[in-house]
């Protein structure tokens, strides 16, 4: 008998996070079903990243609750998650600068880059990490590039190179934080067709300022401002919410 598909992917639960006195994430809570595309919003320093390292496990909540499909993942290590499918990238870029692109792409897949966790692999599938590197650049048109340092790269190719990271282990849940900052319009036009072409086996959880550019990948939206929920549902209705207008729009 198989077990019975969870209704959420994602699963939180009044999630807490403090440093020192100062509370980040205040019950938090947010369910977000499989193959849904959601975007949270809200100004600098509303916890939103600091939301992302707990769901991750790059911080450990003070309270609250985690579950990746039914599964309550709240004690498991970041690289047991990845197992389970979570994958994220990250608001500051973590390649390293001097060493080539490959191979970068390479350590990623071998979940060796600082303060990255990947899916570990088992001894015999080490031979066709170098064709899954190239396969990776390939698919985010960065192949020529394969030899060059990191530091040869433009910010909006290194973006694409983390996001095809990311995307090479099929995750079940995806964490993207800011995808799009810093990157200018052309560039912004090629990592958002992307993001729109990523799989609906793939749920997408999405951080991101800039509203015009994500509110098209967007069906739901969660906006968080101190660190607490203030509005979340369907996307159309959370952007005419007046709490909307008064927290992010300025309106
Ligand atoms: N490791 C840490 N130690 C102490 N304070 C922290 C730590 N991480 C985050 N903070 C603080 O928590 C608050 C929320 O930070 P967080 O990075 O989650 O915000 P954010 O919503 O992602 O903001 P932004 O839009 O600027 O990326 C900020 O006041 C930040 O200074
Ligand atoms: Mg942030």
């Amino acid at each position: 008998m198989t077990a019975p598909s969870p209704d959420f992917a994602l699963e939180i639960v009044g999630l807490n996070k403090a440093f020192g006195g100062l509370k980040v994430t205040q019950g938090v809570s947010l369910s977000i079903r499989p193959g849904e595309r959601r975007l949270i919003i809200g100004p600098n320093g509303a916890g939103k990243t600091t939301l992302f390292n707990q769901i991750s496990g790059d911080m450990r909540p003070n309270a609250g609750q985690i579950k990746l499909f039914g599964e309550d993942v709240t004690t498991l290590a970041p690289h047991q998650r990845a197992h389970r499918g979570l994958s994220r990238t990250y608001q500051i870029i973590t390649l390293f600068a001097g060493d080539t692109l490959e191979h970068n792409v390479t350590l990623g897949l071998l979940g060796l880059l600082p303060s990255r966790w990947q899916m570990w692999r088992p001894l015999s599938s080490y031979r066709h990490l170098a064709e899954e590197a190239r396969r990776t650049l390939d698919s985010v048109g960065l192949l020529h590039l394969a030899a060059h340092p990191v530091s040869d790269l433009a910010y909006g190719e290194k973006r694409r190179v983390e996001l095809a990271m990311a995307l090479s282990q099929k995750p079940r849940v995806l964490l993207l934080d800011e995808p799009l900052a810093g990157l200018s319009n052309a560039e912004r036009a090629t990592v958002k067709a992307l993001i729109a072409s990523i799989s609906k086996q793939t749920t997408v959880v999405m951080i991101e300022h800039d509203m015009d550019t994500a509110l098209d990948l967007a069906e739901t939206v969660t906006l968080l401002n101190y660190g607490k929920v203030i509005v979340d549902g369907q996307r159309d209705q959370v952007i005419v919410d007046e709490r909307t207008r008064e927290v992010y729009l300025g309106a």
